[in-house]
């Protein structure tokens, strides 16, 4: 029995038994104490160490407990017989960092990735970093009435319900499903469909695109359009087919010829607001594609991601209100409202669909996080939405009003910009009338994020001037931020 020595961790927050068994299980991994090797009696080490005997002893239990160790009656302990120590240890020592402080690749794990995410990030930053936010669907985070949202989080904790608070109601928090189900009801009119709460409706894109999608299968969608949502129908293996949009959004003549050709099982569209050109898809051509959809039996998702800000009228009534085969998958989310991180999102579809995404939700994360759910439904309950959102469309309003006469004095003074005021939405889409590649990256390093045309367009090898638009967000600043941005974004295009 040789004496060995320990070297403790100088933690004080762990046990001083844990300290010693960690340091005995390093010495046999290195090797210090080989397989069958007896370890001093536990009054020895205690000696050795200057701990009680039975510090040592519990040592030796956990190690035993733990099949590094095993006591023999009447030689005490050992370390036990089949441990592979010389081959782990010839692996870490494959492992170890080379001179210049990198892994050797011999030893590095090799990662082979059956698939990729398919959105690209296109800067280490998120836009909220960036002084001038022109993110076209970012809302202002700072408006949020986050001391009164703590008081309905507050409520939760101090009432929890105890059932709900379990794995199960994958479906969402009935609290919850109530308030959107009523809400839904009262502004866009939908009435005859099941709920689900999702993580964002990034979440019920990809379950729909799981569910629905397998490779080979086409999802008809406009040239410039969403991409995490094309993402999502990729990653089932679904080829975009993109239809013909011109100012008035998708033009259904369009949709009938890709439709004839077969293949196609989704329609994705954002109606209201259409992403990213903000125009509102008039009810005539509405009434074309349900038509069409339903004559080749594909399914509608109704992407409804901002109707909350509408500031001219009422806003158009969706194509879930009007559904009646069931073909519409309606999605939309709090994230305009509250901030993309609340990650409360909806879907409202055909029973039997939302069923099946129930199911499927378990597969990922069995349900969306309970406490905010509940939190949700009490702000939802106790008015404290409404009156966030009426301010919130008040301020967004203002906003857009200011950024259309930053706009029109540009225009005064000679730059070709072009662009229709937005009857809704958080973003206007601006004509610069010159090529937008590149425009980006410049902004980014003078502290102004914005989106080009080249995010949003299926198709990515145009000639260079193809691309001329820009998504101008509104609704993430104040009005002396914007005019600030603006500056430096009209600088950059035309260098005045
Ligand atoms: C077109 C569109 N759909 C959906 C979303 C919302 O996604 P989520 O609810 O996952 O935050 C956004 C947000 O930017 C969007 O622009």
């Amino acid at each position: 029995m040789k004496s060995f020595s320990l070297k403790l961790d100088s933690d004080t927050n762990i046990a001083k038994y844990l300290k010693i068994a960690q340091a005995i299980r390093q010495a046999i991994k290195q090797g210090q104490l080989k397989p069958k090797e007896s370890l001093p009696s536990a009054r020895h080490l205690a000696v050795q160490i200057g701990v009680n005997r039975h510090t040592i002893m519990a040592a030796y239990n956990e190690l035993i407990a733990q099949g590094w160790l095993e006591a023999k009656p009447r030689s005490g302990y050992k370390v036990v017989e089949h441990l592979p120590i010389e081959a782990s240890q010839a692996l870490a020592s494959k492992n170890r960092l080379s001179d210049n402080g990198h892994s050797t690749s011999a030893a590095q794990f090799q990662w082979h990735f059956a698939k990729q995410p398919v959105v690209v990030k296109a800067s280490e930053k998120n836009a909220s970093d960036y002084r001038f936010n022109f993110s076209g669907g970012q809302p202002d985070i700072r408006e949020f009435p986050f001391k009164e949202f703590k008081s309905y989080f507050s409520h939760a904790c101090q009432q929890p319900k105890f059932e709900q608070l379990s794995y199960g109601d994958n479906q969402g928090d009935a609290a919850l499903l109530e308030q959107i189900a009523i809400y839904l009801r009262r502004v866009r009119a939908i009435n005859d469909k099941e709920l689900m709460i999702c993580n964002g409706s990034q979440e019920a894109l990809y379950m729909v695109s799981q569910l629905l999608l397998q490779a080979g299968d086409k999802v008809a969608v406009e040239p410039l359009g969403y991409p995490p949502a094309w993402a999502a129908f990729k990653s089932a293996g679904a080829e975009l087919v993109s239809v013909e949009q011109d100012e008035q959004g998708v033009v259904p003549k369009a949709l009938a010829k890709v439709l004839v050709k077969g293949g196609v099982k989704l329609i994705y569209l954002t109606p209201l607001h259409q992403y990213p050109t903000t125009v509102t898809l008039s009810v005539g051509r509405r009434m074309e594609i349900y038509q069409l959809a339903a004559k080749y039996g594909v399914a509608i998702i109704e992407d409804d991601y901002d109707h909350e800000f509408h500031y001219d009228s009422q806003p158009i009534a969706p194509f879930a209100s009007d559904d009646p085969l069931g073909l519409v998958i309606y999605i939309s989310t709090f994230s305009k409202l509250m901030f993309g991180g609340a990650r409360i999102g909806y879907v409202c579809a055909d029973q039997v669909l939302i069923k099946q995404l129930a199911a499927y939700k378990t597969l990922l994360n069995h349900k969306s996080n309970v406490l905010v759910q509940q939190a949700v439904a009490h702000w939802m309950r106790f008015g404290g939405f409404e009156s966030h959102l009426r301010k919130m469309t008040r301020l967004y309003h203002k906003r857009r009003d200011h950024l259309v006469a930053l706009l029109a004095q540009y225009q005064d003074i000679g730059l070709p910009i072009k662009f229709t005021c937005p009857a809704g939405g958080m973003a206007i889409w601006l004509d610069t009338g010159r090529s937008v590649i590149g425009l980006k990256e410049v902004l980014l390093t003078q502290d102004v994020y914005l989106q080009t045309e080249v995010e949003f367009n299926v198709n990515k090898h145009l000639a260079k001037d193809a691309y001329r638009y820009i998504r101008l967000g509104f609704a993430a600043m104040t009005e002396e931020e914007m005019a600030q941005g603006l500056d430096k974004v009209m600088q950059a295009l035309y260098a005045i």
